[in-house]
């Protein structure tokens, strides 16, 4: 069994991943790291202990993430409008019992890997401070890790923070190139996959006329996403962007990936961007990116398969 650990920011779609991973045969999921994004931290905290307590898994471990940026200083981008106040679809549901445990996330990400080399894989679902920090207080993490596989950038299309960044690499763009030139083996899930997998109105119809384990919960916190969508897309549903990337390492045949150098751009009006550079074409000064190791990056999804496997699960 993969050992997985989800690094979330519940969040609609992160609760729709938790649930989907903890219903996958093929992982084990061994903790929940937490981290600002759509909701603070110490929300994201409470809702990942709360989602825990729904699925009745309240042995997995939750470990507190960073609440502020690699760089500090930053001021965090919160999306309540795309998931609620509470980041669950303003239900009110009343606080967890659960407490997190004493570790940080990072101590947690660090013992985990160095107790399983190559063993653990980091499903990476908010923005990436949690991660570059354990780069940066274990020089051993990025070969231990067995794998990062993250949602983040926008390859070739346009950001949904603004034309150029994706929220999770804008969130902290300084951590997520770290996370990229790290050495570790890293798979970005872009927005030119996830923009791609929907789940439709006729979907959630379904969904609320199932008696499955997470179907009626989901169907009420999915309200507010379905709206936001409904308003700023002209799509007749919403993106799965967390699911399809616990997918992405729960069955890798499910993608297909290009390897190559990324880098993210940490000033200016693109902050955020992820820009691919396959390594083929040779330029004069590019020391920046031809020295830096490479990452897989997802170019093509079986958007049926993924958005059946959710609606299975
Ligand atoms: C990502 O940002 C968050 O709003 C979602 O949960 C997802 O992880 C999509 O850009
Ligand atoms: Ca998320």
């Amino acid at each position: 069994l993969k050992k997985i650990i989800i690094d979330t920011d519940p969040g609609i779609d992160d609760a729709m991943a938790i649930f989907l991973a903890l219903e996958s045969p093929e992982v084990e999921v061994i903790g929940l790291t937490t981290i600002y994004g759509n909701v603070y931290t110490t929300l994201a905290t409470r809702n990942a202990l709360h989602l825990l307590e729904i699925a009745g898994r309240t042995d997995i471990p939750v470990a507190e993430g960073s609440h502020v940026t690699i760089t500090k200083g930053t001021k965090l981008r919160i999306a309540d409008f795309v998931h609620g106040t509470d980041g669950l679809g303003n239900q009110n549901f009343p606080p967890p019992k659960g407490k997190p445990i004493e570790q940080s996330a990072t101590e947690f990400l660090t013992e985990q890997a160095s107790l399983y080399p190559g063993q653990v894989t980091v499903v990476a679902l908010g923005p990436l401070t949690n991660i570059a920090l354990a780069i940066q207080s274990d020089p051993a993490f990025a070969k231990n890790i067995g794998q990062i596989v993250l949602l983040g950038g926008a390859f070739a299309v346009n950001g949904n923070v603004n034309p150029a960044a994706e929220a999770n690499i804008f969130g902290d763009p300084d951590a997520a190139d770290i996370v990229f030139t790290s050495g570790a083996d890293v798979l970005a899930v872009g927005l030119n996959i996830t923009h791609q997998v929907v789940l439709t109105d006729c979907d959630r119809d379904k969904l609320a006329q199932s008696n499955g384990k997470f179907a009626q919960y989901l169907c009420k916190i999915l309200d507010v996403y379905f709206g936001y969508h409904h308003d700023a897309y002209s799509t007749k549903g919403v993106y799965l962007h967390d699911p399809t990337t616990v997918l992405a390492a729960v069955d890798p045949s499910l993608i297909t990936c290009v390897e190559g150098v990324v880098r993210v751009q940490t000033i200016g009006i693109t902050r955020g961007l992820t820009l691919f550079y396959n390594k083929q074409k040779r330029f004069g000064e590019v020391t920046e990116w031809s020295d830096k190791p490479s990452v897989k990056v997802a170019v093509t999804v079986d958007a049926p398969a993924v958005v059946k496997l959710v609606m299975e699960r």
